[in-house]
Formats: C-alpha cells, structure tokens, sequence
C-alpha cells in the first residue's frame, strides 16, 4: 500500500534513515533548518503512519563554567601551586612567600592550599612562628576530580542521567567548588519504527499540494489526492499595475449616464470647427474680441471651411446685419464671409450644438430633442494650476415648444444633484448667444462654499431664427468645463494633473468609479 506524505515529511524520513538511531529533536530542526514546530508537525504524520515517533527526556546537562574551563587548561590552582614547588625544587616554602611566588590572588592560593592539604601532598606548621608548608609526597597522581576534568576536553556537555554514582560526588565537589553549570530541560528524541526504517521509498508517495483545482483535476478525479494549500487572507494581495481607464474618462462616461438617465443623447462635432459655427452662427460679432487670435488657435492647414448651405448663411449674414427675421436690429455692420470660413480649433462645444441646430433644420419632421456632448475645446490661454489651453467641456440643449427659464432651472437642479451638488444657485449672467442668461454656481458639501459652474440660458432669436427655430419653439443651453468638476471629484489642486499624468496618484486611482 502506498504512503502519501508530505515532501517535507519524506525528506525528514529519508534523513532519519540515514541517521540511523536517535536524534534529538532541536539539533535535527538546526542540521534541516527547518523551524522546530514545522519539524514536530513532520513527526506527528509520521506517527500517524506508524513511521516514527518521539520520546521526552528530561535532561540535566553539566558543562564546565568559565572558571572550569581555564583549570582545565592551565590546571587546578593545588597542581599549579605543586608545579612550582617541584620546578624550584621546594620542599618547604612559608606562605607569605609562596604567596607572592604563585603570583595568584590571595583567595585562589587558599583554596589550591587546603586541596593540597587535602590531598595530603604538603603539610603545614607553624612551628618556627612563621607559617610554613612542606611537601609531604612523593608521588602526585592525578587525582579523581583532575582524571574526571579531562572528559571535558572530549565532550563539553555531560548528562547527568549518564553518570556513575562515584562521578556523582566529584561532580558534588566541582559544583560545590563552582566549576561547572547545570542546566535542565526536557528534550524529545525522534526515532523510527521498525516499519519506518524497513519500509520501501518506493511505496511513498509525494502529497501533491495545490493552490488552486482545475477543471483536469475534477474530471480526472486527481483532486482527491491532492491537499489544499493554506491560504492567508489576511495578507495583502501584490499592487497590480495594469492599466486602467484614466480618471477623466471615468468621469466623462459618469456625466454621459447622468445625461441618458435624463433622457440625452450624446452628439459630437468637429474638433476643427469653422468661425462660422463656433462665432457666427452664436450671433458674436466679427469684432468679438473672443474672437481674436490671442484667445482662439485660427489654423492655416486646412485654411478654408466649408459653410452650409447659401441660404443658412445668409440667413446668419442677415442677422448680424440687420436682425433678419428675428425680430433684432442686428449687430449693424458689414457681415463678411470670408471671416466665417476661417477655420479654427473649437473654442467651445457650443458650435457642436449649434450645428445641431442646423441639422434640425434639415429634419423633416421635427420633435423636441435632448442633446448633449462631452468634448475637448481649445483656447489660446496661458497655462498654469487652473488653465488648461486644452480641456473638456460639457453641454447640453433642449429645443422644445413654450420651455422656459423654471425648466432651464429645473434642469441644470437635476443635472447636478445627480452628479453629487445638492444646492444650486444662478445669478444672471451674459454670453452673446443666450438671452436671459445665467451664471450656475453649485454648494460644495466638502468646502462648504458656493463653486461657478459654467454658463446657461435660452438661445437667442438671433441664433435660432435663422435655423427656423420660431417661438414659441426655444432652446433651453448650458455648459461648462469637466475639468473645474475633476478637481473637485478627485481632490486635486492643480489641473494639469489631470494631463500630465503624476504616475503615483494614477496607480492609486480605482479600476471603476
Ligand atoms: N459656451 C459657454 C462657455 O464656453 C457656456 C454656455 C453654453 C453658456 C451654453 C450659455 C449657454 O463658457
């Protein structure tokens, strides 16, 4: 039958066989380095299998201390004390000078004294007055604590289970002399079975461990045989650096599903946008100072834009010459075509909707719609930690029959409560294309303070009429830029962050929002 252990286990075996006998536990863990509790636990599946065991054993352990140990190199202080006398050739000295003879501390000379006393190898008489000793013997066998000192120069430590009766009471003398330790504990011996010394590596079989079971292992049948590795849930897992959608786009697509759960749809237009769409078409006149190349990126490649159709624009043409139909007396100058085909970056995604209502036009049947975009505008601005000459803008228009400034309010109170902005406040405000006007500033929670948000309002006649937009149909517009609201969202005080791209705060940035 085969046995199924551990890999751990079976190099734990194969060591004991080949050790032979018993070994004691801690010194097999240190000859393995394996940790003692991870050995024992070895032990355990071995005895489960009748392959092994251990014993306790209390152990006395008798080793010699500092003081020993340098008696058992140089000698006892009495057979340091004999060897000078026999080197000078002494037979009888008196203390005081022997004293300074052995060069030794006064207390160590005492105790080599009475143990040569002792061992009756001198005498001592005070006979003349002065305290003299004389060597008595002839012969100085070493005695039985020397012979028994010297099995310390083959084992360091002894057990005292080991010892003799007779080594019993040297060992009383040493200790009582302080020359030795003694230190007890109690030490588990491992051995083997005889099954486990006899039985065949053939018939062991390694324990597959296995961190994960696969769709093999369950129509093999195989994870039966295998264990489960243990794992720590408590650990970290290791920091994924994949990557990830950008924060800004994760924001985006967030005020996109703000805009299709209030019934949107998403419009987009040309990055490269005419004059006449992002100025003309918005009624700002030729003169706008907005329109001036230090505020708008003009192109020279392509340097011409297509315009719509004659008509469209002559209808534009009009209206800032004389009003048109709308109703205005226009902005009283001479409209010049030329300046409207010049082509530019975008400077705002107004021109996107307002191409739109170009489109709507066209349309022959002709329903209330909801449009909105989220996309990049350009603008000649000096860059610093709250200007981008690149960034996004958000805008959305309603056209609809009799809709008013209360559904405008209504609206902008919608959109940003459900993108987190509880309070909303509007101011009256001005652009050239909107009339009322107003300025949006939302309650930030967070700072408790009042933000301005971007702009709104009703388009202008100027802008619609020449569109066919007529009262009572009216466009209700706001915009405003995304990254003002990122900074917000994801705390940071510098806008180029946004594009720069700091690595360390990306990596910290959530996989969704
Ligand atoms: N286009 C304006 C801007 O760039 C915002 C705006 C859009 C204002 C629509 C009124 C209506 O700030």
């Amino acid at each position: 039958m085969k046995i199924i252990l551990r890999k751990q286990v079976i190099d734990i075996l194969k060591n004991l066989r080949e050790k032979q006998g018993l070994i004691i536990a801690s010194d097999l863990a240190n000859d393995l380095n394996i940790d003692y509790v991870v050995l024992m636990s070895a032990i355990n599946d071995l005895i489960s299998y009748d392959l092994g065991g251990f014993k306790e054993e209390e152990i006395n352990h008798i080793s010699l201390n500092k003081e020993g140990m340098t008696y058992l190199k140089s000698g006892l202080p009495e057979r340091q004390l004999l060897e000078i006398m026999i080197h000078q050739d002494l037979k009888e000295i008196s203390i005081e000078k022997f004293i300074k003879l052995s060069k030794m501390e006064k207390p160590l000379f005492y105790i080599g004294l009475s143990n040569l006393k002792q061992n009756k190898w001198i005498a001592q008489s005070k006979a003349s007055g002065e305290s003299m000793i004389f060597l008595t013997a002839e012969e100085f066998p070493k005695t039985e604590i020397e012979q028994f000192l010297n099995i310390f120069n083959k084992k360091k430590v002894l057990n005292y289970s080991e010892l003799s009766p007779d080594e019993l009471t040297i060992i009383d003398v040493l200790n009582k002399r302080k020359l030795i330790n003694k230190t007890q504990k109690t030490q588990r011996i491992i051995f083997l079975t005889e099954k486990g010394k006899k039985l065949d590596l053939d018939d062991i079989e390694e324990l597959l461990q296995v961190s994960k079971i696969s769709s093999e292992m369950l129509s093999t049948g195989s994870w039966k045989d295998v264990e489960l590795k243990a794992f720590d849930v408590t650990k970290p897992g290791p920091l994924l650096k994949a990557g990830k959608i950008h924060p800004i786009i994760n924001l985006i697509n967030e005020i996109r599903e703000v805009f299709l759960s209030m019934g949107f749809t998403e419009i987009r237009g040309p990055i490269v946008e005419s004059a006449f769409f992002n100025f003309d078409a918005l009624y700002q006149p030729q003169d706008h100072p907005a329109r001036e190349l230090h505020d708008t990126f003009y192109l020279d490649n392509p340097k011409i834009s297509k315009l719509p159709d004659k008509e469209r624009v002559l209808a534009v043409k009009n209206t800032h010459e004389n009003g048109g139909e709308s109703g205005s007396t226009g902005w009283r100058y001479k409209w010049d075509e030329n300046i409207a085909k010049k082509t530019l970056l975008r400077t705002h995604t107004t021109a996107t909707t307002v191409r739109k209502l170009a489109q709507y036009y066209l349309e022959i049947d002709k329903k209330p719609i909801k449009v909105f975009s989220v996309d990049r505008v350009f603008r000649n601005e000096k860059v610093d930690k709250s200007h981008l000459a690149e960034f996004t803008q958000i805008e959305g228009i309603v056209i609809d029959d009799n809709v008013n400034l209360c559904d405008l309010i209504g609206l902008l109170s919608e959109f940003y409560r459900k993108l987190g902005f509880k309070k909303i406040i509007t101011r009256p405000g001005f652009f050239p294309y909107t009339e009322p006007s107003m300025e949006v500033s939302v309650y930030y929670d967070k700072l408790g303070e009042w933000l301005e948000m971007g702009g709104s309002g009703i388009f202008r006649p100027e802008v619609t009429y020449p569109f066919g937009i007529k009262e009572p149909t009216r466009v209700l517009a706001w915009g405003q830029g995304l990254e003002r609201i990122a900074m917000l969202y994801y705390d940071r005080k510098d806008i180029r962050d946004f594009y720069i791209n700091p690595i360390k705060w990306l990596r910290q940035q959530s996989y969704h929002k």
